[in-house]
This record gives C-alpha cells, sequence and structure tokens, in this order.
C-alpha cells in the first residue's frame, strides 16, 4: 500500500465553478441573470458547494430538477431564487411551494395547483424539443392565467441542438422563441425569457435574453465534448487512484473480463483500483486514457466495478510508482457509487500547457501492446478530461518511483 493514496478520488475545484461562472455571464447582455444548474447533485460535483461558488460569482439563480433538491438547497441557507425545471406530481409541489421554489408549468391542472398553493410560474414553450412544453396558443393561455393570479415569472423553451454543428434546428427554435418572447413581453414587461442552456449561452447574445441557464460549461466541459479551453473553461473535477500493482504480460495473455484486450507483445500493466463503481464510465474499457506519474496511458481491457487496468510505459519503473487517474468527461457520469468527493479551492489551471497536451486528442493508434485499434467516437469524452488531468498532474506529478 502506498502512504498517502487514496483509493478514488474526487477533488473539485471551486475556483474553477467561480471562473467558468463569470466567463459564461462575460457575455450577457447588460442587466440579464445566470442560473446555475446544480441539478443531479451539481452534475456529481456537490449541489450545495458549487451552489454557493456560482452565487459569489455572480449567479443569482439556482436551476434543480426537483423539490427534494430544492429543499436540500434551502437546508443549506441559500436564499437565492430557485427554479424547479422537472415534473413534479401534487406532493412535490407542496414541497417545492413550501421551499419558496418557483416552479415550470405546461398544462392547466399544474398551473392551477401552483397557483393554490402560490408558487410562482414559468411557462414551458416548446420550440422544438419534443419533451414536455406547449405550443405558442397554449403557452398564451397559461400565461394568462399565471398572470391573473400575480404568479407569472417567467417564459422558457430548450434547445435541443445548441451543440451540433449544423445550426439549422437550432435557428429555427431560435425564431420561435424569439417571436413568441416579443410578443409575451409586450404584454408582461417583467416576463423573465430564458430557452440558453451552455452550448447556447456560448453561441453569443442572440440566445441570452434576460437569463441563460448552465450546467455542463460551469463544470468547464465543453458541450459539444470537445475542447473545454477553446473556450476558456476549466474543468472542475479531477478523479485519482493509485497504481496498486504491476504486472508483466506476454504475447497472448490476457487482461480483465471478457479478455477484451489480449497482449501483442511482451507488456507492463497497471492495476488501478478504481472503476465503474466509482464513476468510471464502463465504455471507456479500451477506449480511454489515464495519467500515471503524469505520462498518458490506454485503459486496457474492461472496466470492473473497482479495478481498471492500464497499459503502462515501456519504461515503467517498478510497482511502487505513484499516478493519478483521469478526471470524468461528459460521457463518464454514472456508476452506482462514487469516489470520495473533496472540495477545494485549489489553482487548478487551463492555458497553454493544457492546449498543447490537448493537441493529442484524435491521435488514436494501435497500442504498443498490439491492442485494438480505438475508434474515435469512443474516445472524445475522456480526451477532454485529459487536458484537465494533464494540467492538474504537471503540478502535483510525483517524481521518484
Ligand atoms: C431546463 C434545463 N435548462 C438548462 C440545463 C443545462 O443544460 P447544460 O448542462 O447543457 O448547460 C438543463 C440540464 O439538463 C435543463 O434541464
Amino acid at each position: 500500500m502506498l502512504a498517502g493514496c487514496e483509493r478514488a478520488l474526487a477533488e473539485v475545484d471551486l475556483d474553477a465553478i467561480r471562473h467558468n461562472v463569470r466567463r459564461l455571464m462575460r457575455d450577457l447582455p447588460a442587466g440579464a441573470a445566470h442560473c446555475a444548474v446544480v441539478k443531479a447533485d451539481g452534475y456529481g460535483h456537490g449541489a450545495v458547494p458549487v451552489a454557493r461558488a456560482a452565487l459569489e460569482a455572480g449567479s443569482t439563480w439556482l436551476g434543480v430538477a426537483c423539490a427534494a433538491e430544492a429543499e436540500e438547497l434551502r437546508e443549506a441557507g441559500l436564499t437565492a431564487p430557485v427554479l424547479i425545471f422537472g415534473p413534479m406530481t401534487g406532493a412535490d409541489l407542496e414541497r417545492a411551494a413550501a421551499a419558496g421554489a418557483e416552479v415550470v408549468a405546461w398544462s392547466a391542472a399544474f398551473l392551477a395547483e401552483a397557483v393554490r398553493l402560490g408558487a410562482p410560474v414559468h411557462v414551458k414553450f416548446d420550440s422544438g424539443m419534443g419533451r414536455l412544453g406547449v405550443t405558442e396558443l397554449e403557452a398564451r393561455v397559461l400565461c394568462a392565467g399565471a398572470a391573473e393570479a400575480g404568479l407569472l415569472r417567467g417564459l422558457m423553451s430548450h434547445f435541443a441542438t445548441a451543440d451540433e454543428a449544423d445550426t439549422s434546428f437550432f435557428e429555427y427554435q431560435l425564431r420561435r422563441f424569439t417571436a413568441l418572447a416579443g410578443e409575451l413581453k409586450a404584454l408582461y414587461p417583467d416576463l423573465i425569457c430564458h430557452t440558453a442552456n451552455s452550448a447556447a449561452t456560448l453561441r453569443g447574445p442572440r440566445a441570452h435574453f434576460d437569463m441563460v441557464r448552465t450546467g455542463i460549461a460551469m463544470y468547464g466541459l465543453a458541450p459539444a465534448n470537445d475542447d473545454p479551453f477553446k473556450d476558456d473553461l476549466r474543468p472542475a473535477m479531477k478523479l485519482s487512484s493509485y497504481v496498486a500493482g504491476v504486472r508483466l504480460v506476454e504475447p497472448g495473455d490476457s487482461v480483465g473480463y471478457g479478455r477484451r484486450f489480449v497482449a501483442g507483445a511482451r507488456a507492463r500493466i497497471g492495476i488501478v483500483p478504481i472503476g465503474y463503481a466509482d464513476g468510471i464510465c464502463r465504455r471507456l474499457t479500451n477506449a480511454g486514457d489515464v495519467l500515471v506519474a503524469g505520462r498518458r496511458c490506454r485503459i486496457t481491457g474492461t472496466i470492473s466495478m473497482d479495478q481498471l487496468t492500464v497499459l503502462l510505459p515501456g519504461d515503467w519503473g517498478g510497482a511502487r510508482r505513484r499516478g493519478r487517474v483521469l478526471r470524468r468527461g461528459r460521457g463518464c457520469r454514472g456508476g452506482r457509487r462514487r469516489a470520495r468527493t473533496r472540495h477545494a479551492a485549489h489553482p487548478l489551471r487551463g492555458g497553454r500547457a493544457a492546449a498543447r497536451d490537448h493537441q493529442l486528442r484524435g491521435r488514436l493508434r494501435r497500442s504498443a501492446a498490439g491492442g485494438a485499434p480505438l475508434p474515435r467516437r469512443r474516445a472524445r469524452g475522456l480526451t477532454v478530461s485529459w487536458a484537465a488531468a494533464s494540467t492538474a498532474l504537471r503540478r502535483a506529478a510525483p517524481t521518484a518511483p
């Protein structure tokens, strides 16, 4: 066992959250607000500490998915306006109202209940997402009903394709929302119109309206799963572990469940005690990379519940060399149990070095030990992580084996 090594440790850099919020607010029109989306426990980063950091950096709203998440923020003493995006049962709606949260309505029955409970309402217009939400006609009716009760607060929508290169559907949705928002704002001048998620926020002011709601970019990941540094975003989470053992494999030897990695040459395999139960996506099997002692190594073989195996560099010096492991990318959410999380304000920095490392993205090649070629698509989520991890690890790169 190595002294001072955590088996699985997630470190969250709250300075990065603050930086990202300021970055996302940089191009907002004067008076427009930033809603920090902290649903799903702050995308796994910790809803309360992230919410606090975001509010310190300038956010004025918090976005969550359900009543329990709103309650958690209130119990932590946060008094900022909280908007609950998701659908709610009657009991949930009562809890939401009791927590002083604002709610999203897309049916007359839900609106009536919200009015009965005195919860401020944001009407959800479906401009093209094709999930929950109403047509223009219904939105007009719901807004009128909420306004009559003195509880109309907002008109919202959600983009389906803001992170895609083809902007035609984004433009279509934006046109529809712009028209309806203009019309309803003329009737209700205090109406807060909002439709932009991270990707739309980064596309510039045309989609900003009175408020933007950002999640993924606030956590420092690029919405399109490419390079976050190009948008001056700093990944906020680093996930680390250590090399617990080293195994020498000969040609034909296999590693792990399903024998998904078969060595084509003599190689050293590092065994790292972290796995899908800690949030490492199983799809990174034979497709992801980690940094070991500051060097990029391919994950070889199936990711197990609490172990993964990596192909160590040819000149690897021994089993006692310490290494830390990747930060999770967007494609790596999930896992039943998470790594222990530590919130810190340590100075993770992006910058040129990270960008340079990131140029390695896409250079997918047959591994030295003869593993299968790696499909580009499967590696994308992780290569985003690589830049972040390498930045962090450059600071803390272990030296001695
Ligand atoms: C209604 C709503 N707005 C905004 C967001 C934030 O989206 P993103 O993480 O892409 O910024 C979400 C997240 O799922 C959402 O449900």
